[in-house]
């Protein structure tokens, strides 16, 4: 697979009695840069000063192809399960942090940051807690007790946690659980404070879905945090999951990311997928990938939102199909770990180009020539295999021509080198889909043609 490179490194998950090895891969085993579409999304990220991550798990790192992208495409990391109540208090009073260790070392190994995922619930409890009917006091200690052992666990090698999860329904009302019916909405701020002592480094979150715009989710999310912040509660960031529907993302995301950032807080894209209706189209494709561009921007446009995760990364695996039967493709790169135009659109809208396009075919020809010019085109046809988002055609003139002027690209010339980049409104190919380009040039007498194209930095044929 041309696409996952670096050597991969295979690691024991220590005592964990499970399947197999999780691989890590170091961080230093990712393919070195120079254009703009081989670099991984991490570095582009980083130069626009957020983190870009990703949800795993034990199993799927175990996964070598899978571990091998994970490091190099993201510089954080979240336990998609392995972190939960249930995880790492099976019984009460026992806790096991063999399954969140091997993540917290995968993400080690690749240089990645880990975002703790989640101390307080409703969902993934344990039986022995869901069903123990304990009083207020009880539930009182065993939540405090749960937080100074999985947060003291975890002191200084996570570097923020989502304390509390989801805590709101749709219309804004606190959520009906166990915590709720003890505490009120007073367990939020009893959660905070003694994450806060058993990991004084971490930074602290609140996280929950359907609040990414402007609604009475997200309202009351706003008034929980604006409390909080004024009665002096260690909160330091909330979290808005991002679980999207294509052609459905909310407006407001920027407005909803600016209101938190003004209280003095950080705010995360925390499990970013945008799911669809299956079959894939190459129509949803392209929907999803702006889709995906329109929330990195709203995140890009507030300096205190820190970064975007997204809950997994490939088709391969997703918790979708299996929590809403018929719908799915949510992520970034397909089953087989190709980038998806998706991909390409995060890509570009961090500041790179998109993912380089490993097959594609070119015809070059002179439309009309005079003594001391010419006009031409170039059609490019797209047979990687994958639909692509966002293309730069490059090549090089052989004889000293120079472009005037050209159509259906942004055209720019250096030298002999000339870059065609695409006008927007045709920066989809379709699978076996072509477009085509053209330009007036001047020459000095010889016009020899291209030896050679690239798209996305790879070469093409023809
Ligand atoms: O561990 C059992 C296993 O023993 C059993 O054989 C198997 C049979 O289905 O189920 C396994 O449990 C599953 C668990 O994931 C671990 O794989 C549960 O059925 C399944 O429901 C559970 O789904 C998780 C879901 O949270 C539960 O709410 C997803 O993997 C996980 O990605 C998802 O993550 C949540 C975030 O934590 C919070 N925000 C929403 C997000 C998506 O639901």
């Amino acid at each position: 697979m041309p696409w996952v490179r670096g050597l991969v490194v295979v690691g024991l998950a220590a005592g964990l009695g499970l399947a197999g090895p999780v691989v890590v891969a170091g961080a230093g085993d990712r393919a070195g840069v120079g254009v703009a579409q081989d670099v991984p999304l991490r570095d582009l990220a980083a130069e626009r000063g957020v983190r870009i991550g990703s949800a795993a798990t034990v199993e799927e790192l175990r996964d070598g192809e899978y571990a091998a992208v994970s490091a190099r495409e993201f510089d954080m990391l979240t336990p998609g399960n392995d972190m939960k109540w249930d995880a790492t208090e099976p019984a009460r009073g026992v806790f096991s942090f063999e399954r969140g260790d091997a993540v917290v070392e995968a993400a080690r190994a690749a240089g990645q940051q880990v975002r703790g995922h989640t101390l307080v619930w409703h969902s993934q409890l344990p039986g022995w807690l869901t069903e123990g009917d304990f009083s207020a006091v009880e539930l009182d200690g065993i939540m405090r007790h749960h937080i100074a052992e999985v947060a003291g666990h975890y002191r200084g090698e996570v570097y923020a946690w989502d304390v509390v999860n989801e805590p709101f329904n749709e219309d804004g009302s606190l959520r009906d659980t166990l915590w709720t019916r003890a505490f009120g909405v007073d367990y939020v701020a009893t959660a905070l404070r003694a994450a806060r002592e058993a990991d004084p480094g971490a930074k602290l979150y609140v996280n929950d879905y359907n609040v990414e715009g402007l609604n009475a989710k997200s309202d009351a999310l706003y008034e929980l945090a604006r409390d909080l912040v004024a009665a002096g509660v260690p909160l330091d960031g909330v979290g808005l999951q991002g679980h999207l529907i294509v052609g459905a993302v909310p407006g407001g995301i920027r407005e909803n990311i600016e209101r938190f950032a003004a209280l003095g807080l950080d705010v995360a894209i925390t499990e970013l997928d945008i799911r669809m209706g299956l079959p894939v189209t190459a129509e949803k494709l392209a929907t999803q990938a702006e889709d995906y561009r329109a929330v990195v921007e709203a995140c890009l446009a507030v300096s205190r939102c820190v970064s975007v995760t997204t809950w997994g990364f490939t088709d391969r695996y997703s918790w979708i199909p299996d929590h809403f039967p018929g719908e799915g493709a949510a992520l970034l790169f397909d089953e087989d770990l190709r980038p998806k135009p998706a991909y390409d659109a995060v890509h570009q809208a961090f500041g790179g180009g998109g993912a380089p396009v490993e097959g594609c075919r070119v015809g070059y020809r002179v439309t009309n020539s005079w003594s001391t010019g010419f006009s031409g085109e170039v059609v490019v046809t797209n047979v990687s295999g994958r639909p692509v988002s966002g293309w730069i055609l490059e090549w090089d003139f052989p004889s000293g021509q120079r472009i005037d002027h050209g159509w259906n690209a942004v055209f720019s010339q250096e030298g002999t080198a000339v870059r065609a980049r695409d006008e927007g409104w045709n920066a989809t190919i379709g699978v076996g889909g072509s477009v085509t380009v053209g330009f007036t040039a001047r020459h000095a007498g010889s016009n020899e043609a291209p030896v050679s194209f690239r798209l996305n930095s790879a070469g093409c044929d023809g």
